[in-house]
């Protein structure tokens, strides 16, 4: 490595550090000698650093859309309106230097349609560390809002929380799981970091990416799904159009956290993401999955089996599967 290549990274390691804080006093020429003297010491050190100091930057968060792609081609079952909204949302975002706004997706459906899954991909071809990245937060309304008395601490908590992690790394990612569970009316308090604003308080939220999870709406997607499947059209027929106004509505009269929200009504998501409830080869297509994953040859016969163990609905036609492949994927959980 030559020496001029040495300082640079020398230098980005301060950065990844925090140390630019302690030496922004400090002439940049007098850092870069620092840094020269460094060099040879730390030298031996870098890959080290490479490794284990994540650092908002490039190196370590950048979007792999063919990754993503194929990934949600041979992971992701049964959602073809899922993966292509989201596919063509994430990747416009992510090359967009200059985004309008954060990009806020809210994803909903019946539960084991794989949500939780495909933030999960989302994370993990975005940041190196994927769900493990100090960058992407989880927030769950059991876990973080649990109280209905503290609801207005939660909401300036909720508030500071997006403030302070945005301002440590722009593209920080926030994953709202529960949203059934949230009190209606929180998720209003983060409203303005929402919008397309250049910044707030000197902090831009336009590369940050928000994404919501919640069953709510699932009844209707269910119900569409089922009308194809009665009329004997194929599934795939089914557009973004023939779910997503209903979509939309349907979660704003909901009881979940998006009910009656400000977020609907200005418009300030993005998209309203179906997930259908998941058919029998669906989730056969699942445990497939699941068995290479953990190295199995896949069996077919295995698979069949695992799926004519599940609940299917409704009663008379047992078209969908009750949980979808929540019960048998635990690569839902695993992934990563
Ligand atoms: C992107 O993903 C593809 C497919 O998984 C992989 O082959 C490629 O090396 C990745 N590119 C980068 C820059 O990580
Ligand atoms: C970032 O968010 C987490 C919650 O996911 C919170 O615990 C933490 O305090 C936040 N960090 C800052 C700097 O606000």
């Amino acid at each position: 490595m030559n020496p001029e290549k040495r300082h640079v990274l020398l230098l980005w390691m301060l950065v990844c550090s925090g140390m630019t804080e302690a030496i922004e006093p400090i002439s940049t020429s007098i850092a870069v000698g620092m840094a020269a003297a460094l060099t040879g010491f730390l030298a031996s050190y870098q890959n080290i650093f490479y490794y284990f100091n994540e650092c908002c930057r490039p190196e370590w968060i950048s979007f792999n859309k063919t990754g993503f792609e194929v990934d949600l081609e041979s992971k992701l079952f049964g959602q073809h309106i899922a993966s292509r909204v989201i596919l063509k949302a994430v990747n416009g975002f992510m090359r967009d230097d200059n985004p309008k706004k954060p990009l806020v997706l809210s994803l909903h459906g019946p539960s084991g349609t794989g949500k939780n899954f495909v933030s999960k991909l989302i994370a993990a071809h975005i940041y190196k560390k994927g769900m493990d990245s100090s960058y992407v937060h989880v927030l769950t309304s059991e876990l973080h809002f649990p109280l209905q008395s503290q609801f207005e601490t939660y909401k300036t908590q909720l508030q500071q929380w997006i403030k302070g992690n945005v301002t440590n790394c722009e593209r920080s990612m926030f994953i709202f799981d529960e949203m059934d569970k949230m009190h209606p009316g929180l998720i209003d308090s983060i409203k303005p970091y929402l919008g397309y604003h250049n910044n707030l308080d000197g902090v831009s939220y336009r590369k940050a990416i928000f994404i919501f999870l919640s069953n709510a709406g699932g009844k209707s997607i269910t119900q569409t799904a089922l009308d194809f499947w009665k009329a004997g059209r194929d599934r795939e027929e089914i557009k973004l159009n023939d779910l997503e106004t209903g979509l939309s509505s349907s979660v704003f009269n909901s009881n979940s956290g998006l009910g009656h929200s400000g977020l609907i009504t200005k418009n300030l998501v993005d998209f309203f993401v179906p997930f259908l409830p998941l058919e029998y080869r669906h989730v056969v297509q699942c445990v497939m999955a699941e068995m290479k994953a953990k190295g199995l040859h896949p069996d077919q016969k295995v698979a069949d089996k695992v799926a004519k163990d599940l609940l299917y609905f409704p009663k008379s036609e047992k078209v969908f599967s009750v949980s979808g492949c929540k019960t048998i994927c635990t690569r839902y959980h695993n992934y990563i």
